[in-house]
């Protein structure tokens, strides 16, 4: 990095930072750890069953055999008929005696309208379980489909919060994109085309009873998508790391070794697709990072998750494209609020020098790591870089889910005008 480039850098750092604490003196008044709690009470329950290794697709049939006799096999847009998966596992299904039927065409940003189609064909057929060969979004399909099925209502009911499900079929996985972390995870995001809305819905019954993680299986990604997936199994991390929970060394330590490992094996991976055990790091590491083990006792944040679902939602980027740009946006929008924690980050994380007589200056280099980070991985980090226009901010910034309160985010609780400030940063 030049001296000029660096100089001009900073300058417009301090800049924005200047203006962003004069506009917003209580994201950036240094709030002191009022109402906050020490490790939470809580209650951990991650029930599915992890199968992982080599060649492990072959035990497919029999897991689905200890749920029932008739499957939808449900995939996305192919990948898995190029690679030879699909007939791995439908041999597996044959081999245990289940029956099955198909439902592809599941698309990145998982849509609503599949999810009908589905529903009505496993009542017709009356099918005892959804098995989701693929990433993420083929196994929220699978999930929103599972919670439809005998629901009376309209599914989407559960991701506008006007019910919640209390009952659901079950998912079994088959994954081959360590991402979203669906695998094991509570929660379901679907698209509604009508608006173009993308929704969370989170429920216990969501957790698949089987995840079958062959790390073989990722050798066929393409690059980008292994560094997307990069940036979600981190934001994953990371929205449950900036907590204003005090006592949570453990879980902290966790997470500082989970994404030590994603920030150590991607760069091997893209350099050598086929490296197993640098895979293998991965795709577990993405599992951990988003099975709530590492938010046990502890508020996460999740602000950065909802203001991206806005730009997934609306443009359909790559969810985790999406989250290189607003993580890093949101983070020095917010640092001030907690500087111990983000100078924790730096040192610890990314091998940052602490300066201690300018410890705001070490927890922006922090922020300045990850976002290069995820520059030399081939990842946007600006709004433009993304392919996103930046003419309707102000509609994201109103879209954005809220809580109860009206407010995004736990961390700092923001309002509609300070998303829209991220997304102004993320230009
Ligand atoms: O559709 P196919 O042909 O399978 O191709 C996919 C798709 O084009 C391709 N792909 C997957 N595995 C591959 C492969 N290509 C070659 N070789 C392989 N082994 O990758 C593309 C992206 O797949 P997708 O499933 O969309 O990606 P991802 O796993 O990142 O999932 C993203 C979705 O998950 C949601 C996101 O919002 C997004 O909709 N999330 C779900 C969460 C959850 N349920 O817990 C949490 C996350 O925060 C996230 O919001
Ligand atoms: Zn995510």
């Amino acid at each position: 990095m030049s001296r000029v480039w660096e100089f001009n850098y900073w300058a417009k750092e301090l800049c924005i930072y200047w203006h962003l604490s004069m506009a917003n003196p209580v994201a950036y008044g240094r709030i002191p750890y009022k109402g906050v709690v020490i490790l939470d009470n809580f209650t951990f329950q991650s029930p599915t069953k992890i199968i992982f290794g080599k060649d492990t697709e072959h035990q497919v049939g029999n897991e689905v055999r200890a749920h029932g006799s008739k499957v939808l096999l449900h995939y996305g847009g192919g990948s898995i008929k190029k690679t030879g998966l699909y007939d791995r596992v439908v041999q597996s299904l044959r081999g245990a005696g289940v029956k099955f039927i198909e439902l592809a065409g599941v698309q990145p940003n998982p849509r609503l309208s599949l999810v009908h189609e589905g529903i009505e064909l496993c009542r017709k057929e009356n099918v005892d379980l959804i098995l989701a060969v693929g990433g993420g979004s083929t196994i929220d399909s699978a999930k929103a489909i599972a919670l439809g099925v005998p629901y009376d209502g309209n599914v989407w009911d559960f991701f506008e919060g006007k019910a919640d499900a209390d009952k659901a079929l079950p998912v079994g996985v088959v994954l081959t994109l360590p991402a979203a972390g669906s695998e094991a995870s509570d929660s379901c995001v679907i698209t509604n085309e009508e608006g173009w809305l993308k929704r969370g819905y989170g429920n216990q019954l969501n957790r698949p009873v089987f995840a079958i993680m062959n790390p073989e299986l990722t050798y066929t990604l393409p690059p980008y998508q292994t560094a997307c997936g990069a940036a979600d199994i981190m934001a994953h991390i990371m929205e449950r790391y900036f907590t204003n929970t005090r006592d949570v060394d453990f879980t902290d330590l966790l997470s500082e070794a989970t994404l030590k490992t994603i920030i150590k094996h991607v760069p091997i991976v893209l350099e050598d697709p086929e490296n197993y055990e640098s895979r293998a790091q991965i795709m577990w590491a993405g599992t951990i990072a988003h099975n709530d083990l590492l938010s046990t006792g502890r508020v996460g944040d999740w602000a950065s998750h909802q203001i991206e679902h806005e730009l997934s939602g609306i443009y359909d980027v790559a969810h985790g494209a999406g989250l290189a740009v607003v993580f890093p946006a949101w983070m020095k929008y917010v640092y001030h609020h907690d500087i111990p924690r983000f100078t924790q980050f730096a040192v610890r994380v990314w091998n940052v020098e602490q300066d201690f007589f300018n410890p705001g200056k070490t927890a922006l280099d922090g922020i300045l790591h990850l976002e290069s980070f995820f520059r030399s991985i081939g990842l946007p980090v600006r709004l433009d870089e993304l392919g996103v226009p930046s003419d309707r901010l102000e509609e994201m910034a109103n879209k954005t889910k809220t809580g109860n309160d009206g407010k995004v985010g736990n961390f700092v609780k923001l309002t509609h005008a300070d998303v829209l400030k991220i997304l102004e940063l993320a230009k």
